[in-house]
């Protein structure tokens, strides 16, 4: 829905007055005047072609015409994000980051007539990018500081709010938030779940990513339930790298020559802010097409190769892109990591939510020369050629300067296949149009998009940790889904075309595999119309309820989102931990075993939970969150309780001990190595007596406290502490 024309009197702008000196007995009739902004006047024809307007004819009125707001491409900077910078530790390593949801302003073009009302990660549209590295641990404080001009917390949203949808429908109008990291392995807790959105004034629980996956181009943005259209729309993305030593080995464009671009479209009013539909609809389509936050903008490259990191961060369009040369490209990564080899192309379609690493190369080019990147994908997708296209995207002009000249590599990582026999289930998802009326709102009946026919609290699908499953995205409508899942990585298994017939699914071609530039880790995959579409993925660390959906952000907020509950396979124990023997110098061990998948241990002693090192009395432990602990070089002081505690997932625990038992006179085993044998017999006296003689410390029994601790110093308190051991018997 369109809103209305913006009216505004007639004003004395150039030519728009006479000179009193020559008076027009005739007054010249007026008509409707679409300026270039987008506002409508109300002017004669003469005075309108002054302005750069389009005369809509004598005595037409500005509330009958559609003024289209013009702008000029390629007048902007592409801006290039900042990187985020943390409130502790590093960027680019362990950090943690405050990270505050605001309204500010932005200017999207320089010629639109003013700036817009939009909502940003502190303040910047899009985001600043999160460096990561593989390992290191990130937290980010999520807090909705969203606030009226006055300072206020906001109590409405700047869109409207379809309070028919689910999510609305429970928390009105207030403009609720929360943060997902899309392609991030994480905890639900820290998932960014739709459900626990929050009000301004408040924050989310920390949230901590663990960044345990490969190098990938990751972005964070907004979910909120049954406003995720509306809250991403205002301004909530941003890109969030994780890099790893295997990409930084490889000799791939990087620093000014690796550049981000979040890609997206949106409508405006002719004022410059942000112009969206008042009620829900099933699509929506901008006409301007913004680059890190400009419209249509244009940016000056070397001569050499770039590495674009591409978001199509849209909520609805999907981008088919290819350089205005017809140049070729080559592809390097997809949504979660590096393909196998870079892959040559001249065209690349990404639908919302999909990320593909490409690497352009301008070397060959004349300083001078202006190469575009257009889009040709119509809207909605496939729909028909040329429908709905915005064709422009971004310009870039070769510089003089050389740049990056090196050969890519031409192997980048490995991406092993996951084999289709290891998958356990197979589950089928059906994607259509249902005709659904949700409470009182039947107007919106048309549009509800659904995954088997289900609703976002259906919760049915309950894939085991630790197993592999295959997903078959079956689309029974006319347009592309990007089907997206939180959690895991998946890979594509292949793509096959169907019919309806008789109201069954009737595949008519074979299986094909995904071509190569989806070869590689996926979060977020297109599913054409009338097209099976099979993934393969790992159910991996985390349990708790995880959202899959379609990634047409006006689909997912109004049904086409559900949730899968990732759960732990039983947790069982083969055996428990035995109480030990063990005496001065000797090596003791604490075992459990159990099965169960994603398990973690904990040992403590006597309660106090252990770490792995020396423990300040001789000895030194191994493996105090494994399955066996190991204690080594005991020392009297070790004499305790040991407790594994263990756990799964999903909150499973079980806790078994057993006793480091020590006996200071049993020190031989007869075998002179110093040993406990369990008996204390004339052996020990002898070997004791030995080692005392020549001053070895397995003879320091004794810290002259009586404790028996080793106080480095072999003295005739030793000596008297044994006698005393050995007369009790141990
Ligand atoms: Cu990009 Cu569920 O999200
Ligand atoms: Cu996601
Ligand atoms: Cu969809």
């Amino acid at each position: 829905m369109l809103a209305p024309t913006r009216s505004v009197s007639a004003f004395s702008g150039i030519g728009g007055r006479r000179a009193p000196t020559t008076p027009n007995p005739c007054p010249q009739p007026t008509g409707a005047c679409c300026l270039p902004s987008g506002f409508c006047i109300t002017v004669t024809a003469a005075n309108c072609l002054a302005q750069n307007g389009t005369y809509n004819g004598d005595n037409s009125l500005c509330a009958d015409a559609t003024c289209p707001i013009i702008l000029t491409p390629y007048v902007d900077a592409l801006p290039i994000p900042d990187t985020a910078v943390p409130t502790t530790g590093s960027a680019g390593g362990a950090a943690h980051y405050d990270i505050d949801i605001v309204e500010t302003t932005h200017r999207f073009h320089s010629e639109l007539a003013g700036d817009a009302w939009v909502w940003a990660y502190d303040g910047k549209y899009p985001g600043d990018t999160i460096e990561a590295f593989k390992g290191q641990t990130v937290t980010v404080n999520w807090f909705n500081n969203l606030r009226n001009e006055d300072n206020t917390l906001k109590t409405q949203h700047r869109l409207n709010i379809d309070t028919c949808l689910h999510g609305p429908d429970i928390t009105g109008l207030v403009p609720v938030v929360v943060t997902h990291l899309h392609g991030a392995k994480v905890a639900s807790e820290s998932d960014g779940d739709p459900d626990t959105a929050f009000p301004p004034g408040t924050g989310a629980p920390l949230y901590t990513y663990p960044n345990n996956q490969d190098a990938c181009t990751l972005w964070y943005h907004d979910h909120g339930l049954g406003i995720t259209r509306l809250n991403v729309y205002m301004g909530l993305a941003g890109f969030y790298l994780i890099r790893d030593d295997a990409e930084d080995a490889l000799n791939i464009p990087r620093g000014e020559n690796e550049i981000a671009l979040a890609i997206q479209d949106r409508a405006f009013n002719p004022d410059g802010s942000f112009k969206y539909p008042a009620v829900h609809q099933e699509n929506f389509f901008g006409d301007f097409i913004l680059v890190n936050g400009k419209v249509w903008p244009y940016h000056t490259v070397k001569r050499g190769k770039y590495r674009f990191r591409l978001l199509n961060g849209c909520n609805s369009r999907t981008l088919t892109l290819a350089l205005s040369d017809n140049a070729t490209f080559w592809q390097i990564g997809t949504d979660m990591g590096l393909l196998p080899a870079p892959d040559a192309n001249n065209t690349h379609t990404n639908t919302p939510g999909e990320r593909a690493d490409i690497v352009v190369d301008f070397a060959s080019y004349a300083p001078g020369t202006e190469i575009i990147l257009q889009n040709s994908a119509p809207a909605p997708f496939p729909g028909s050629a040329g429908v709905g296209v915005v064709p422009n995207v971004m310009k870039f002009i070769v510089g003089a300067a050389t740049g990056d000249t090196d050969p890519l590599p031409a192997t980048l990582v490995d991406v092993p296949a996951i084999p289709e026999a290891e998958a356990a289930v197979t589950r089928d998802f059906l994607l259509r149009k249902t005709p659904v009326t949700i409470g009182a709102c039947d107007n919106v009946t048309q549009s509800i998009w659904t995954i088997n026919g289900l609703m976002w609290d259906d919760i049915v699908e309950r894939p085991v940790l630790g197993t592999t499953e295959i997903w078959t995205w079956i689309n029974r409508s006319g347009m592309s889904h990007p089907m997206h899942m939180h959690l895991v990585a998946f890979q594509i298994l292949d793509r096959q075309p169907f019919q309806m017939q008789a109201g069954e699914i009737v595949p008519t071609g074979p299986r094909v595999p995904p071509i190569m530039n989806e070869r590689g880790w996926k979060d977020t995959v297109r599913v054409d119309p009338f097209e099976i579409v099979r993934v393969i993925a790992r159910f991996e660390d985390y349990a708790g309820l995880f959202p899959y959906h379609c990634h047409i952000l006006e689909h997912e907020d109004h049904e086409m989102m559900r949730q899968f509950e990732a759960i732990c396979p039983p947790l069982t124990i083969e055996s428990t931990p035995n109480d030990v023997q063990a005496c001065k110098g000797s090596q003791a061990q604490f075992a459990v075993d159990a099965t169960g998948a994603y398990l973690s241990y904990q040992w403590t002693k006597d309660g106090q939970p252990l770490v792995d090192g020396p423990t300040g009395t001789g000895s030194t432990i191994t493996g105090a969150k494994a399955a066996t602990l190991s204690i080594a070089n005991v020392a009297l002081m070790d004499v305790g309780h040991y407790e594994c505690t263990i756990k799964d997932p999903c909150d499973e625990t079980r806790q078994y001990g057993a006793d480091l038992l020590y006996c200071p006179a049993d020190l031989d085993d007869g075998t002179q190595t110093g040993a406990c044998d369990g008996a204390v017999t004339i052996d020990d006296l002898l070997y004791f007596i030995d080692r005392f003689q020549v001053g070895d410390t397995i003879a320091d029994l004794d810290d002259g406290s009586g404790t028996g601790q080793g106080d480095s110093a072999v003295t005739i308190d030793d000596l008297l502490f044994y006698f005393e051991r050995f007369a009790a018997g141990c």
